[in-house]
């Protein structure tokens, strides 16, 4: 069994995996979620490295040749070092992929005017690793960053549909149309932030575009899939779907089923 792993510091990477096993069903896949140590989006770019490569090699000991980082702070912090430094001394034939490029890719295709306005974690936004990735692909564009610190906080504490959550998001699009008035495109930088979506767009006006990254993301994988057949070669396709979390396994089972729609069962693991 070769499955695709995905990691993501806790649920929001499930938003990924729904798209991936939306798109590409037939293949086996394991989730791992960090959730004992989430949130990763304010943590310091040492600790969110040291924690992602754990759960890198814990999914390549669980016998993944292919792992998506479905997390923007794990893969705007510790990806590069990871595909750099890590993976040719560990095994040069397996891969790990982000979720930040493909992204960025499509956004030419979207924006009209190049004003993109990109809301996520502490970490991601001061990692600039948006911005950076944009000015590579398309350096006329113009990207602003707003942190959204309490969005994951809302999720993971069930709160996304209260009135509460109204407040921080008005506060954060308010913020951010305040620092760039033009911006015609709004990219939701964090996996978490789908579940917001309806009131993200509440607060949105309506000539702005908002872009979410899982069908995205999962397209992304498709044409990789197809661009390495080695890899796709590698991949084992039994339809399994199997969940690993670092917290009780009650607890994740409970809340991935907000996230996933349906219900599942996890197993804890230590990294
Ligand atoms: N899943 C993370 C991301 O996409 C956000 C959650 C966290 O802060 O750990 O950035």
């Amino acid at each position: 069994m070769s499955p695709i792993g995905v990691f993501d510091s806790g649920y929001g990477g499930l938003t990924i995996l729904n798209q991936f096993t939306q798109l590409l069903p037939e293949y086996d896949y394991i989730y791992l979620g960090d959730n004992a140590r989430a949130p990763y989006g304010n943590r310091s770019f040492d600790i969110v490295y040291e924690f992602t490569l754990q759960a890198v090699c814990k999914l390549f000991e669980m016998g993944c040749e292919l792992v998506i980082l479905g997390c923007n702070t794990a893969s705007a912090k510790a990806l590069r070092t990871i595909q750099q430094k890590d993976l040719p001394l560990i095994d040069p034939n397996k891969r790990v992929l982000g979720i930040i490029r493909p992204t960025v890719e499509v956004l030419g295709n979207i924006t009209r005017n190049g004003h993109v306005g990109i809301f996520a974690t502490e970490g991601t936004i001061q990692s600039d690793s948006y911005a950076i990735e944009l000015s590579k692909m398309y350096p006329e564009m113009k990207v602003t960053g707003e942190i959204c610190s309490m969005w994951v906080p809302l999720v993971e504490n069930k709160e996304f549909r209260s009135e509460g959550a109204d407040y921080f998001i008005q506060k954060n699009i308010n913020h951010i149309l305040s620092v760039d008035s033009q911006i015609d495109t709004f990219v939701l930088g964090c996996t978490h932030y789908p579940l917001l979506l309806e009131k993200i767009r509440k607060f949105t006006p309506s000539n702005i575009t908002i872009v979410s990254q899982g069908e995205i993301v999962a397209n992304s994988l498709c044409s990789y899939l197809q661009r390495h057949p080695e890899m796709e070669t590698k991949c084992t396709k039994n339809g399994t779907r199997q969940f690993f979390t670092t917290e009780s396994e009650t607890k994740f089972s409970d809340s991935a089923e907000i996230f996933l729609g349906r219900k599942i069962s996890a197993k804890r693991i230590i990294l």
